[in-house]
Protein backbone atom coordinates (compact mmCIF):
# COMPACT_ATOMS: atom_id res chain seq x y z
CA UNK A 1 0.00 0.00 0.00
CA UNK A 2 1.26 3.26 -1.08
CA UNK A 3 0.27 6.91 1.45
CA UNK A 4 0.51 10.30 0.14
CA UNK A 5 -1.22 13.21 -1.54
CA UNK A 6 -4.31 12.77 -2.88
CA UNK A 7 -6.18 16.41 -3.54
CA UNK A 8 -4.31 19.25 -3.21
CA UNK A 9 -6.11 22.45 -2.71
CA UNK A 10 -4.72 26.54 -2.01
CA UNK A 11 -6.51 29.31 -0.55
CA UNK A 12 -5.01 33.25 -0.79
CA UNK A 13 -6.90 36.02 0.25
CA UNK A 14 -8.43 38.29 -2.57
CA UNK A 15 -6.00 41.70 -2.01
CA UNK A 16 -2.50 41.89 -2.64
CA UNK A 17 0.43 44.91 -2.71
CA UNK A 18 2.59 44.93 -5.57
CA UNK A 19 6.60 44.98 -4.47
CA UNK A 20 7.84 47.27 -6.56
CA UNK A 21 5.15 49.93 -5.17
CA UNK A 22 6.16 49.17 -1.46
CA UNK A 23 9.71 49.33 -2.78
CA UNK A 24 9.14 52.88 -4.24
CA UNK A 25 7.20 53.84 -1.04
CA UNK A 26 10.17 52.65 1.25
CA UNK A 27 12.54 54.18 -0.80
CA UNK A 28 14.41 51.04 -1.69
CA UNK A 29 15.52 50.07 -5.13
CA UNK A 30 12.77 47.69 -6.50
CA UNK A 31 15.62 45.33 -7.69
CA UNK A 32 16.24 44.36 -3.78
CA UNK A 33 12.53 42.61 -3.68
CA UNK A 34 12.46 41.52 -6.81
CA UNK A 35 15.80 40.32 -7.58
CA UNK A 36 17.94 40.10 -4.10
CA UNK A 37 14.83 38.65 -2.09
CA UNK A 38 12.94 37.44 -5.18
CA UNK A 39 9.36 38.38 -4.68
CA UNK A 40 7.01 40.36 -6.92
CA UNK A 41 3.61 40.90 -5.10
CA UNK A 42 2.43 39.62 -1.37
CA UNK A 43 -0.97 38.54 0.13
CA UNK A 44 -2.70 41.07 1.88
CA UNK A 45 -4.78 39.25 4.52
CA UNK A 46 -8.17 41.17 6.19
CA UNK A 47 -9.22 40.60 9.44
CA UNK A 48 -12.09 38.64 8.01
CA UNK A 49 -9.38 36.38 6.88
CA UNK A 50 -7.82 34.26 9.81
CA UNK A 51 -6.39 30.56 9.74
CA UNK A 52 -9.57 29.16 10.18
CA UNK A 53 -11.22 30.95 6.97
CA UNK A 54 -8.07 30.17 4.88
CA UNK A 55 -7.59 26.62 5.77
CA UNK A 56 -11.49 25.89 5.32
CA UNK A 57 -11.52 28.09 1.81
CA UNK A 58 -8.39 25.96 0.41
CA UNK A 59 -10.08 22.75 1.90
CA UNK A 60 -13.60 23.79 0.22
CA UNK A 61 -11.72 23.44 -3.38
CA UNK A 62 -12.16 19.42 -3.22
CA UNK A 63 -14.46 18.73 -0.50
CA UNK A 64 -17.23 16.51 -1.44
CA UNK A 65 -20.02 14.53 1.33
CA UNK A 66 -17.84 11.48 0.70
CA UNK A 67 -14.66 12.87 1.33
CA UNK A 68 -15.95 14.88 4.60
CA UNK A 69 -16.92 11.43 5.75
CA UNK A 70 -13.40 9.76 5.27
CA UNK A 71 -11.88 11.47 7.03
CA UNK A 72 -10.25 10.63 10.25
CA UNK A 73 -7.93 13.10 11.45
CA UNK A 74 -7.66 16.86 11.00
CA UNK A 75 -4.47 18.22 11.28
CA UNK A 76 -3.92 22.59 11.30
CA UNK A 77 -0.32 23.32 10.57
CA UNK A 78 -0.21 26.62 12.23
CA UNK A 79 2.01 29.52 13.58
CA UNK A 80 -0.92 32.19 13.41
CA UNK A 81 -3.27 30.08 15.97
CA UNK A 82 -6.52 31.79 16.91
CA UNK A 83 -6.34 30.43 20.73
CA UNK A 84 -3.82 29.37 22.93
CA UNK A 85 -5.59 26.45 23.76
CA UNK A 86 -8.47 25.18 21.20
CA UNK A 87 -7.73 23.85 17.62
CA UNK A 88 -8.32 25.67 14.96
CA UNK A 89 -9.12 22.86 13.22
CA UNK A 90 -12.51 21.96 15.27
CA UNK A 91 -14.01 25.18 13.17
CA UNK A 92 -12.74 24.20 10.57
CA UNK A 93 -14.58 20.63 10.77
CA UNK A 94 -17.48 22.15 11.93
CA UNK A 95 -18.02 24.90 8.64
CA UNK A 96 -16.89 22.06 6.34
CA UNK A 97 -19.37 19.96 7.65
CA UNK A 98 -16.38 16.53 8.22
CA UNK A 99 -16.90 13.48 9.95
CA UNK A 100 -17.45 13.72 13.85
CA UNK A 101 -15.88 10.26 14.57
CA UNK A 102 -12.33 11.60 13.49
CA UNK A 103 -8.92 13.59 15.71
CA UNK A 104 -8.92 16.91 15.24
CA UNK A 105 -6.11 18.91 16.61
CA UNK A 106 -4.21 21.63 15.84
CA UNK A 107 0.38 21.39 15.43
CA UNK A 108 3.24 24.03 16.04
CA UNK A 109 6.49 24.31 15.15
CA UNK A 110 6.87 27.27 13.06
CA UNK A 111 7.08 26.95 9.66
CA UNK A 112 7.23 23.15 10.08
CA UNK A 113 3.83 22.01 11.60
CA UNK A 114 1.91 21.00 8.50
CA UNK A 115 4.93 18.55 7.80
CA UNK A 116 4.44 17.01 11.04
CA UNK A 117 0.97 17.04 10.37
CA UNK A 118 2.05 15.25 6.91
CA UNK A 119 4.04 12.73 8.62
CA UNK A 120 1.62 12.16 11.43
CA UNK A 121 -1.19 11.70 8.69
CA UNK A 122 0.87 9.21 7.03
CA UNK A 123 1.27 6.89 9.86
CA UNK A 124 -2.40 7.43 10.54
CA UNK A 125 -3.49 6.45 7.43
CA UNK A 126 -1.36 3.37 7.84
CA UNK A 127 -2.89 2.36 10.75
CA UNK A 128 -6.43 3.08 10.19
CA UNK A 129 -6.54 1.28 6.33
CA UNK A 130 -9.60 2.93 4.47
CA UNK A 131 -10.02 6.44 6.21
CA UNK A 132 -8.05 9.70 5.08
CA UNK A 133 -6.35 12.53 6.87
CA UNK A 134 -6.98 16.27 6.37
CA UNK A 135 -3.73 17.86 6.70
CA UNK A 136 -4.43 22.17 6.62
CA UNK A 137 -1.25 24.58 6.83
CA UNK A 138 -2.34 27.98 6.83
CA UNK A 139 -0.57 31.02 7.90
CA UNK A 140 -0.47 35.16 8.27
CA UNK A 141 3.35 36.04 8.08
CA UNK A 142 3.49 39.89 9.75
CA UNK A 143 6.36 41.42 10.43
CA UNK A 144 5.61 44.71 11.05
CA UNK A 145 5.32 48.31 8.31
CA UNK A 146 8.30 49.07 7.20
CA UNK A 147 10.47 46.48 8.94
CA UNK A 148 13.06 44.91 6.90
CA UNK A 149 10.77 41.79 7.03
CA UNK A 150 7.90 43.58 5.67
CA UNK A 151 8.90 42.23 2.43
CA UNK A 152 8.60 38.49 3.32
CA UNK A 153 4.90 38.65 4.63
CA UNK A 154 2.58 36.89 2.98
CA UNK A 155 -1.11 35.13 3.72
CA UNK A 156 -2.52 31.96 2.72
CA UNK A 157 -3.20 27.89 3.27
CA UNK A 158 -3.23 24.77 1.57
CA UNK A 159 -5.10 21.77 2.39
CA UNK A 160 -3.87 18.52 1.88
CA UNK A 161 -6.08 14.64 1.47
CA UNK A 162 -3.49 12.48 2.24
CA UNK A 163 -5.08 8.70 1.49
CA UNK A 164 -4.04 5.10 0.32
CA UNK A 165 -2.95 5.22 -2.89
CA UNK A 166 -3.40 8.38 -3.66
CA UNK A 167 -3.52 9.99 -6.74
CA UNK A 168 -0.75 12.66 -6.65
CA UNK A 169 2.27 11.72 -5.03
CA UNK A 170 2.94 9.12 -2.71
CA UNK A 171 4.95 9.68 0.43
CA UNK A 172 8.54 7.86 0.58
CA UNK A 173 9.11 6.29 3.89
CA UNK A 174 12.32 7.36 4.25
CA UNK A 175 13.30 10.78 5.74
CA UNK A 176 15.85 12.68 8.14
CA UNK A 177 15.70 15.11 10.56
CA UNK A 178 17.02 16.94 13.03
CA UNK A 179 16.24 19.52 16.07
CA UNK A 180 17.67 21.94 17.80
CA UNK A 181 16.77 24.74 19.93
CA UNK A 182 18.27 28.12 18.35
CA UNK A 183 16.81 32.17 18.61
CA UNK A 184 16.06 32.67 14.71
CA UNK A 185 13.00 33.84 14.80
CA UNK A 186 9.88 33.56 17.01
CA UNK A 187 6.87 35.10 18.31
CA UNK A 188 5.69 36.14 21.56
CA UNK A 189 2.28 35.03 22.70
CA UNK A 190 1.66 38.97 23.36
CA UNK A 191 1.73 40.29 19.55
CA UNK A 192 0.73 39.28 15.86
CA UNK A 193 4.79 39.88 14.80
CA UNK A 194 7.21 38.08 14.41
CA UNK A 195 10.64 38.80 15.55
CA UNK A 196 13.04 37.83 13.20
CA UNK A 197 16.85 37.59 13.08
CA UNK A 198 17.24 38.23 9.79
CA UNK A 199 20.77 36.96 8.70
CA UNK A 200 20.79 34.77 11.50
CA UNK A 201 17.98 32.72 10.74
CA UNK A 202 18.96 32.32 6.69
CA UNK A 203 21.90 30.98 8.12
CA UNK A 204 20.16 28.61 10.05
CA UNK A 205 17.85 27.54 7.30
CA UNK A 206 20.78 26.78 5.15
CA UNK A 207 22.35 24.40 8.17
CA UNK A 208 19.68 22.62 8.61
CA UNK A 209 19.47 21.56 4.85
CA UNK A 210 22.76 20.79 4.65
CA UNK A 211 22.41 18.70 7.59
CA UNK A 212 19.19 16.95 6.93
CA UNK A 213 20.05 16.24 3.26
CA UNK A 214 23.47 14.76 3.70
CA UNK A 215 21.64 12.47 6.45
CA UNK A 216 19.15 11.65 3.94
CA UNK A 217 21.88 10.40 1.29
CA UNK A 218 23.60 8.64 3.67
CA UNK A 219 20.35 6.64 4.89
CA UNK A 220 19.09 5.78 1.51
CA UNK A 221 22.09 5.50 -0.51
CA UNK A 222 20.60 8.16 -3.10
CA UNK A 223 21.89 11.31 -4.66
CA UNK A 224 21.09 14.30 -6.20
CA UNK A 225 20.64 12.25 -9.35
CA UNK A 226 17.92 10.55 -8.02
CA UNK A 227 15.54 13.24 -8.23
CA UNK A 228 13.78 15.07 -10.73
CA UNK A 229 13.02 18.07 -8.64
CA UNK A 230 14.11 19.49 -5.44
CA UNK A 231 11.01 21.69 -3.68
CA UNK A 232 11.92 23.97 -0.73
CA UNK A 233 10.44 26.04 2.20
CA UNK A 234 10.02 28.99 0.83
CA UNK A 235 10.07 32.13 2.84
CA UNK A 236 11.42 34.15 0.33
CA UNK A 237 12.26 32.65 -3.50
CA UNK A 238 15.67 32.96 -2.91
CA UNK A 239 16.17 31.76 0.02
CA UNK A 240 15.62 27.80 -1.12
CA UNK A 241 17.76 28.86 -3.88
CA UNK A 242 20.74 29.38 -1.88
CA UNK A 243 20.14 26.09 -0.13
CA UNK A 244 19.63 24.17 -3.40
CA UNK A 245 23.28 25.81 -4.66
CA UNK A 246 25.17 24.26 -1.72
CA UNK A 247 23.99 20.63 -3.57
CA UNK A 248 24.62 21.46 -6.60
CA UNK A 249 28.20 21.04 -7.27
CA UNK A 250 27.47 17.69 -6.64
CA UNK A 251 26.26 16.90 -10.43
CA UNK A 252 27.32 17.86 -13.39
CA UNK A 253 26.19 21.35 -15.46
CA UNK A 254 23.82 19.69 -17.00
CA UNK A 255 21.74 18.20 -14.63
CA UNK A 256 22.52 21.55 -12.29
CA UNK A 257 20.69 23.24 -15.21
CA UNK A 258 17.52 21.44 -15.10
CA UNK A 259 16.95 21.34 -11.31
CA UNK A 260 17.42 25.08 -11.42
CA UNK A 261 14.60 25.10 -14.40
CA UNK A 262 12.45 22.81 -12.36
CA UNK A 263 13.36 24.75 -8.62
CA UNK A 264 12.02 28.58 -10.85
CA UNK A 265 8.83 26.51 -11.34
CA UNK A 266 8.25 25.80 -7.69
CA UNK A 267 8.71 29.54 -6.98
CA UNK A 268 5.97 31.17 -9.26
CA UNK A 269 3.54 30.56 -6.87
CA UNK A 270 4.97 31.95 -3.85
CA UNK A 271 6.54 34.84 -5.86
CA UNK A 272 3.05 36.20 -5.95
CA UNK A 273 2.05 35.13 -2.90
CA UNK A 274 4.62 35.51 -0.32
CA UNK A 275 5.41 33.72 2.76
CA UNK A 276 2.88 31.49 3.93
CA UNK A 277 5.04 29.84 6.69
CA UNK A 278 3.25 26.16 7.16
CA UNK A 279 2.19 26.42 4.10
CA UNK A 280 5.05 27.63 1.92
CA UNK A 281 6.93 24.00 1.28
CA UNK A 282 3.24 22.93 -0.48
CA UNK A 283 2.94 26.26 -2.13
CA UNK A 284 6.07 25.12 -3.98
CA UNK A 285 5.31 22.00 -4.33
CA UNK A 286 1.85 23.08 -6.33
CA UNK A 287 3.62 25.75 -8.47
CA UNK A 288 6.06 23.04 -9.81
CA UNK A 289 2.83 20.39 -10.60
CA UNK A 290 0.69 23.21 -11.68
CA UNK A 291 3.67 25.29 -14.28
CA UNK A 292 5.88 22.22 -14.75
CA UNK A 293 4.57 20.21 -18.07
CA UNK A 294 8.29 18.13 -18.27
CA UNK A 295 7.14 16.26 -15.10
CA UNK A 296 6.15 12.70 -15.50
CA UNK A 297 4.63 9.70 -13.25
CA UNK A 298 7.81 8.03 -11.69
CA UNK A 299 9.64 11.00 -11.22
CA UNK A 300 11.21 11.75 -7.33
CA UNK A 301 10.43 15.21 -5.67
CA UNK A 302 12.86 16.20 -2.97
CA UNK A 303 11.20 18.58 -0.02
CA UNK A 304 12.72 20.57 2.33
CA UNK A 305 10.78 21.72 5.25
CA UNK A 306 12.01 24.09 8.01
CA UNK A 307 10.66 25.52 10.87
CA UNK A 308 12.55 28.24 12.74
CA UNK A 309 13.57 27.32 16.32
CA UNK A 310 14.01 25.16 15.08
CA UNK A 311 13.34 22.27 13.40
CA UNK A 312 14.26 20.91 9.65
CA UNK A 313 13.20 17.51 7.83
CA UNK A 314 14.04 16.22 4.09
CA UNK A 315 12.22 13.46 2.36
CA UNK A 316 10.14 12.64 -1.22
CA UNK A 317 7.54 11.79 -3.03
CA UNK A 318 7.01 9.95 -6.47
CA UNK A 319 4.74 10.91 -8.63
CA UNK A 320 1.36 9.08 -9.01
CA UNK A 321 0.61 8.10 -12.79
CA UNK A 322 -2.78 10.18 -13.71
CA UNK A 323 -1.38 12.94 -11.12
CA UNK A 324 -2.23 15.70 -13.39
CA UNK A 325 -6.17 14.63 -13.54
CA UNK A 326 -6.08 15.86 -9.93
CA UNK A 327 -4.35 19.52 -10.37
CA UNK A 328 -6.29 22.75 -11.28
CA UNK A 329 -4.15 24.88 -12.50
CA UNK A 330 -5.98 27.19 -14.40
CA UNK A 331 -8.07 27.80 -11.31
CA UNK A 332 -5.16 28.19 -9.32
CA UNK A 333 -3.55 30.96 -11.32
CA UNK A 334 -7.13 32.89 -11.59
CA UNK A 335 -7.61 32.93 -8.28
CA UNK A 336 -4.18 34.95 -7.91
CA UNK A 337 -5.17 36.90 -11.25
CA UNK A 338 -8.59 37.43 -10.14
CA UNK A 339 -7.26 39.25 -6.68
CA UNK A 340 -7.63 43.24 -6.10
CA UNK A 341 -4.79 45.29 -6.04
CA UNK A 342 -4.57 47.56 -2.88
CA UNK A 343 -2.34 50.61 -3.22
CA UNK A 344 -0.07 51.12 0.20
CA UNK A 345 -1.92 53.21 2.36
CA UNK A 346 -4.93 50.95 2.00
CA UNK A 347 -2.70 48.30 2.45
CA UNK A 348 -1.93 49.41 5.65
CA UNK A 349 -4.95 50.12 6.40
CA UNK A 350 -5.73 46.56 6.48
CA UNK A 351 -2.91 45.76 7.85
CA UNK A 352 -3.82 47.80 10.91
CA UNK A 353 -7.30 46.66 11.24
CA UNK A 354 -6.93 43.70 13.48
CA UNK A 355 -8.53 42.00 15.68
CA UNK A 356 -7.62 42.82 19.53
CA UNK A 357 -5.86 41.56 21.65
CA UNK A 358 -8.53 41.95 24.75
CA UNK A 359 -11.87 40.91 25.43
CA UNK A 360 -13.93 43.46 23.36
CA UNK A 361 -16.09 42.68 20.60
CA UNK A 362 -14.64 43.38 17.30
CA UNK A 363 -16.44 43.49 13.85
CA UNK A 364 -14.50 43.25 10.84
CA UNK A 365 -14.71 45.48 7.72
CA UNK A 366 -17.62 44.21 5.15
CA UNK A 367 -15.97 45.86 2.25
CA UNK A 368 -13.42 42.58 2.57
CA UNK A 369 -15.38 39.71 2.70
CA UNK A 370 -14.30 37.69 -0.12
CA UNK A 371 -14.32 33.83 -0.05
CA UNK A 372 -16.30 30.89 0.86
CA UNK A 373 -15.72 31.22 4.56
CA UNK A 374 -15.14 34.57 6.49
CA UNK A 375 -14.36 35.80 10.05
CA UNK A 376 -17.10 38.46 10.78
CA UNK A 377 -16.44 39.28 14.21
CA UNK A 378 -16.10 38.66 17.28
CA UNK A 379 -18.75 38.64 20.32
CA UNK A 380 -18.66 37.70 23.90
CA UNK A 381 -15.31 36.60 23.26
CA UNK A 382 -15.54 34.13 20.64
CA UNK A 383 -14.81 33.99 17.00
CA UNK A 384 -18.47 34.41 14.67
CA UNK A 385 -17.77 32.60 10.97
CA UNK A 386 -19.99 33.14 8.28
CA UNK A 387 -20.33 30.83 5.27
CA UNK A 388 -20.87 32.68 2.07
CA UNK A 389 -23.43 31.19 -0.10
N1 LIG B 1 19.45 44.73 -6.61
C1 LIG B 1 19.55 43.40 -6.52
N2 LIG B 1 19.78 42.74 -5.33
C2 LIG B 1 19.89 43.51 -4.22
C3 LIG B 1 19.77 44.90 -4.26
C4 LIG B 1 19.55 45.53 -5.53
N3 LIG B 1 19.44 46.84 -5.64
N4 LIG B 1 19.93 45.37 -3.00
C5 LIG B 1 20.12 44.30 -2.19
N5 LIG B 1 20.10 43.17 -2.93
C6 LIG B 1 20.24 41.79 -2.48
C7 LIG B 1 21.34 41.59 -1.45
O1 LIG B 1 22.60 41.47 -2.05
C8 LIG B 1 20.86 40.31 -0.79
O2 LIG B 1 21.18 39.22 -1.61
P1 LIG B 1 21.89 37.90 -0.97
O3 LIG B 1 21.00 37.44 0.14
O4 LIG B 1 21.94 36.93 -2.11
O5 LIG B 1 23.21 38.34 -0.48
C9 LIG B 1 19.33 40.44 -0.80
O6 LIG B 1 19.03 41.44 -1.80
C10 LIG B 1 18.72 40.87 0.51
O7 LIG B 1 19.39 42.00 0.94
P2 LIG B 1 19.72 42.20 2.48
O8 LIG B 1 20.33 40.95 3.03
O9 LIG B 1 20.46 43.46 2.64
O10 LIG B 1 18.22 42.34 3.03
P3 LIG B 1 17.69 42.68 4.46
O11 LIG B 1 18.77 42.98 5.41
O12 LIG B 1 16.65 43.71 4.26
O13 LIG B 1 17.01 41.30 4.97
C11 LIG B 1 15.80 39.26 5.07
C12 LIG B 1 16.46 40.30 4.14
C13 LIG B 1 16.86 38.72 6.02
C14 LIG B 1 15.28 38.11 4.22
C15 LIG B 1 14.63 39.93 5.81
O14 LIG B 1 13.62 40.26 4.93
C16 LIG B 1 14.06 39.09 6.95
O15 LIG B 1 14.56 39.14 8.06
N6 LIG B 1 12.97 38.28 6.69
C17 LIG B 1 12.32 37.48 7.69
C18 LIG B 1 13.15 36.27 8.16
C19 LIG B 1 13.29 35.21 7.11
O16 LIG B 1 12.50 35.10 6.20
N7 LIG B 1 14.32 34.32 7.27
C20 LIG B 1 14.53 33.21 6.36
C21 LIG B 1 14.93 31.90 7.01
S1 LIG B 1 13.98 31.53 8.47
C22 LIG B 1 12.62 30.62 7.98
O17 LIG B 1 12.64 29.99 6.99
C23 LIG B 1 11.39 30.63 8.81
C24 LIG B 1 10.44 31.57 8.20
O18 LIG B 1 9.66 31.23 7.33
C25 LIG B 1 10.48 32.95 8.65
Amino acid sequence: MTIGIDQIGLYTPNYFVDLVKLAEARGVDPDKFTIGIGQDQQAVAPSSQDVVTMGANAAHRFMTPDIAQSIGLIVLGTETGIDASKAGSLYIQQLLNLNPTSRAIEIKEACYGATAGLMMARDFIASHPGQTALVIAADIARYGLASSGEVTQGAGAVAMLVTENPRILTIEPESSFFSEQVMDFWRPVYTDEAIALGKYSTEQYIRFFETTWAAYQEQTGRSLMDFKAMTFHLPYTKMGLKALRTALPAVDEAKQAELLAFYQDSTQLSRRVGNIYTGSLYLGLLSLLDLNQDLVAGDRIGLFSYGSGAVGEFFAGELVPGFRNQLHPKDDLAMLDQRQEVSIPEYEAIFNDKVPYAATDYHSDPNYYAGQYVLTGVTGQQRQYQINQ
